[in-house]
């Protein structure tokens, strides 16, 4: 591995919080390589962001009643402040709205539009008439032509995981208004990759290294044979075209969503007073470039943005793409909207950042999915951190304190048990380094904890408690050996569990955080004050877990009933509701309205005054069934006419749940103020 390593992560949409599987996918691998790097001084830098453009963003400020910029403001900040607590070490946490990145990204695509790299094409699209605007990738929604999946996107199917293009659905229906979309023609500019498949996989074959899961889901696509994809949308939320005549669209959001790893590093060296600095990275033969991405993410890392700094020429192309498969919990799939997840910022409420950095690590979905389950959270917690590591540690530091004076013994004619022992640090060092290079981290894990068994299982074999008895030179070198074991499990296991070993350090009388290096047999010096301090791992209570699950359960439970109402529009101010004046009204008569076949004209006394409304009820009821019903009117609503007619107010109507009305009804006098 080259000495200078650029990281990426791949940038979250700021479109909702952090979960676990979304931890699991891309930002723990990360930052368990990384740490381990820094720790081998390699010059290593981890950068990420958010993703804040797209219509994962339009559509989450839609169904809130809010603008994509309060979305994105919102989640950047929640986003980086949950990373940090859970120990995620970036370097720089950009985002795509930034200035920097507009900037970055425009020259981008005029370099490429300047080399002529762009099919300008018009094509028929989806267009919602109602809403006014076209409908790229998940603004619509319909039948997945593979597998028959009734709610696919118009970018991929979620069920078949088909990538999609929205004229492919099958009774497409717009997610804005759930109307059938019509077609209009637009103009894009097109990315001809079929034109450059050789040429990228010329350059494909010269990764050797890569994952199978990541090269088959790579190999499949080009067996299909790649095809012309849109760099264009007909969207006002993104980073503007920078051609005239195009100004009013904007860059399709895989475009400008990696080079925001560019941006990022701009900023990045910027921050630092290094304006130039990010060249040595981005520009530079002997960086390697490495995206740790979820498997959602290979087509767009390992096809369409190498294809892209191919074409642009002056950018380093990626060394590795480790992609993770996928994190279930309790056997089923994270769903946001289903509310099937375990939020980070709320389990960091109950649980050490830690622990979960641990766990996961054990479990990451490296070849194949794999699941999250609370039951083996508590078991990998209690069996492996207390009862190995911690009690390891524990019995290594209190036997010290309480029988070798609290330092360091010496080791004087040692046993060759004691050898073996002590030679098992370079072993595992040497294993944990190759699977951390080979991103195998899931066995750098494995093969770090086994550390704290050959210690453990050392332990109990050389019984100090009876050795203090009967020959204090034994007993001093097993605890001699013990405590180097813990301190080159201090510094082997930091990667994943960077608090607790800083703590580990410390009671150890270790001040200098050591390198990768220095992890060696006498790391220790003898007669360093050691404590034996507190304990490192508590071990989880069933009820914790329960209640654990129980709260998925209702959480899950929850959004779905919650799901099937209308979201809350946005907060209104006691004095927004005092300027509506709603009075009792009775229905005096009711008639239809020519061509109108919605609209009814009724009659309604108020009491003070009689009045003609106007309302949109004639589906509902028949004209002669509504005199005499009581209702509630808005009526200091301004007049408008409908269909020729003028309406002076409004009449309160529910709506359930099949679409039927009912009307809001109260038995005070005409004209009473309803408050
Ligand atoms: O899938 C996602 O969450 C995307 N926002 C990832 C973008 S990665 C990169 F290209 F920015
Ligand atoms: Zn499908």
């Amino acid at each position: 591995m080259s000495e200078r390593i650029l990281v990426t992560s791949a940038l979250p949409y700021a479109n909702g919080p952090i979960h676990l599987g979304h931890l699991a996918g891309a930002y723990l691998p990360a930052d368990l390589f990384v740490r381990f790097k820094r720790l081998q001084n390699k010059d290593i830098i981890h950068i990420c962001g958010s993703d804040e453009h797209g219509v994962p963003i339009t559509l989450a400020a839609e169904k809130r009643g809010v603008t994509p910029q309060d979305i994105v403001d919102q989640y950047h900040n929640e986003n980086k402040q949950i990373f940090e607590n859970v120990g995620i070490d970036f370097d720089y946490y950009g985002r795509t709205s930034s200035k920097a990145h507009y900037k970055t990204a425009q020259d981008f695509f005029l370099n490429l539009y300047d080399k002529g790299v762009f099919k300008r094409k018009e094509q028929e699209q989806l267009y919602d008439e109602e809403a006014d605007m076209f409908l790229p990738d998940r603004y619509v929604k319909g039948t997945c032509p593979n597998c028959g999946y009734e709610e696919a996107y118009g970018d991929q199917c979620e069920s078949c995981g088909t990538s999609l293009s929205p004229n492919e659905l099958i009774n497409p229906k717009s997610a804005i208004t759930g109307n059938t979309p019509v077609t209009r023609k637009t103009e894009h500019f097109y990315l001809p990759l079929g034109d450059y498949q050789p040429e990228l996989e010329k350059w494909l074959e010269t990764r050797k290294n890569w994952k199978p899961n990541v090269m088959g889901q790579v190999k499949s696509w080009l067996n299909d044979g790649l095809s012309d994809r849109a760099m264009t949308r007909d969207l006002s939320w993104g980073v503007p075209v920078p051609v005239e005549g195009f100004e009013d669209k904007v860059m399709y959001v895989w475009f400008d969503a990696p080079i925001g790893y560019i941006s990022a590093t701009r900023e990045w060296a910027a921050e630092q007073g290094q304006e130039d600095k990010w060249k040595e990275y981005w520009q530079n033969e002997d960086t390697e470039l490495v995206h740790f991405i979820g498997k959602d993410n290979i087509v767009f890392h390992c096809i369409i943005f190498p294809t892209l700094l191919m074409l642009h020429g002056d950018y380093v192309m990626p060394e590795n793409v480790p992609a993770n498969e996928f994190l279930n919990l309790e056997g089923k799939k994270f769903s946001t909207s289903r509310g099937w997840a375990v939020w980070l910022d709320e389990f960091l409420e109950e649980f050490e950042a830690d622990l979960l950095r641990y766990v996961l690590g054990t479990i990451l979905p490296e070849t194949k999915d794999a699941d999250f389950s609370w039951k083996d959270f508590q078991g990998k917690v209690n069996s492996e951190l207390a009862d190995i590591l911690g009690n390891f540690v524990h019995r290594t530091t209190s036997f010290t304190e309480n029988y070798a004076g609290g330092t360091v013994p010496p080791l004087e004619n040692p046993s060759e048990k004691d050898l073996e022992a002590l030679e098992q640090i370079q072993v595992q060092k040497e294993k944990i380094a190759q699977s951390y290079d080979a991103y195998r981290l899931r066995e750098a894990i494995a093969e770090t904890m086994n550390l704290a068994r050959i210690g453990n299982k050392y332990f109990t074999e050389m019984e100090p408690w009876r050795t203090r008895k009967e020959d204090m030179t034994i007993c001093n070198n097993t605890l001699h050996v013990c405590l180097q074991l813990c301190a080159a499990l201090s510094v082997l296991f930091d990667p994943v569990m960077p608090q607790k070993m800083e703590q580990l350090r410390k009671q150890l009388g270790i001040n200098k955080k050591p390198a990768w290096k220095d992890v060696q047999r006498d790391m220790l010096p003898i007669g360093t004050q050691v404590d034996k301090g507190e304990i490192l791992f508590h071990k989880i209570e069933d009820e914790i877990v329960e209640k654990q699950l129980n709260k998925l359960e209702q959480q899950s439970a929850d959004t779905e009933s919650a799901d099937n109402y209308e979201p809350l529009k946005e907060e209104i101010q006691f004095g927004d509701f005092m300027k509506m004046d709603i009075r009792a009204g009775e229905i005096i008569s009711a008639e239809e309205i020519k061509k109108a076949d919605k609209l009814l004209k009724l009659t309604v006394n108020l009491g003070f005054e009689t009045r003609t409304i106007v309302s949109g009820i004639a589906k509902h009821f028949k004209p002669k069934e509504l005199a005499g019903q009581k209702v509630c009117v808005l009526a200091n609503l301004a007049p408008k006419a409908l269909m020729g007619v003028e309406s002076n107010g409004m009449i309160l109507m529910a709506e359930e749940d099949d679409g039927s009305l009912k009307f809001v009804e109260t038995d005070s006098a005409p004209g009473s103020p309803v408050t």
